[in-house]
């Protein structure tokens, strides 16, 4: 029987093996998914002795940055994110890939199908919001990113050949057609960093929270007429790549999405 596992730290609150043991259910595989806790001091112990054991791992916080330099190696994408959250074996050399942008890219195409030319404001400027801004990127989007601590997304917008906002009120609406919200504004609390005047019924909103899965920011998006994308599609459609990668198997969306429900 072939061994997965998601590795993290906490690890109590993974999704990861809900929506794989679905996967494994519809396709009747013989397979297990386990979530450990892997302490960062562990890490390159951790992946030394035990990975051998196992197809594939998932790489969740506060892992996916230090998994970089611990591959043999790395995707492109990885790469460029700077972050991994995905491991596989070929021929025996351990990779390293990033998911998360697929994950992204996926949710995104619900809602917008083509991103070419599109005009994206992204806040934030850490770990979610590169994953994000190099698919934007590459899909040919004309990205604005703000964030809280300025010089972060001054930094960020460099690297990516992106543009930088410093201050969100002097934003115009019609600037942009699509708004994402890779902060943790909004979970488990009812904030948002966009004014509810803001929303038009033009605007597309995405928030990668999913905890709770409506949060102010969608919900004010939606009470004036925009389009919303939730984030438990960045999360079903992250885990779908994965699952495509360790099994060469498509697996339905709604297989994840139902799993992503029942779990707790
Ligand atoms: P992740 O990997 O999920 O992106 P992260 O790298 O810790 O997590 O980044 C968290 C993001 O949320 C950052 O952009 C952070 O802004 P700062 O760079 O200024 O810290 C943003 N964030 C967290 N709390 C925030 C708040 N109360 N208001 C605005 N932005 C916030």
């Amino acid at each position: 029987m072939k061994k997965f596992a998601v590795i993290g730290f906490p690890i109590n609150h993974s999704k990861s093996p809900a929506l794989h043991e679905a996967g494994f259910n519809e396709l009747a595989l013989e397979a297990s998914f386990e979530a450990i806790e892997v302490s960062p001091a562990d890490l390159g112990s951790w992946l030394s002795v035990n990975m051998i054991d196992y197809a594939g791992v998932a790489v969740t916080i506060p892992h996916k940055e230090k998994m970089v330099d611990l591959v043999q190696k790395l995707s492109p994408a990885a790469k460029v994110i700077g972050a991994v959250n995905t491991l596989y074996w070929e021929h025996e050399v351990l990779h390293g890939t990033n998911t998360d942008c697929v994950g992204v890219l996926r949710a995104l195409q619900t809602e917008v199908p083509n991103l070419e030319d599109k005009k994206v404001l992204l806040l934030g400027a850490g770990g979610a919001a590169r994953a994000a801004l190099f698919t934007l990127q590459t899909a040919g989007a004309k990205t604005v990113v703000w964030n809280r601590t300025p010089e972060k997304a001054i930094a960020l917008a460099e690297e990516f050949h992106a543009t930088a906002a410093e201050s969100l009120s002097a934003l115009s609406p019609d600037k942009f057609d699509i708004i994402i919200n890779s902060t943790s504004v909004g979970l488990k609390q009812w904030e948002s960093l966009i004014a509810a005047d803001f929303w038009t019924p033009h605007h597309v909103a995405f928030d990668m929270v999913y905890d709770p899965l409506e949060t102010r920011f969608l919900s004010e998006a939606a009470d004036a007429g925009a389009r919303t994308v939730t984030g438990d599609q960045m999360l079903v459609h992250q885990a779908l790549e994965q699952f495509h990668l360790w099994h060469d198997m498509e697996l339905e969306p709604e297989v994840m999405g139902n799993a992503f429900f029942l779990a707790d």
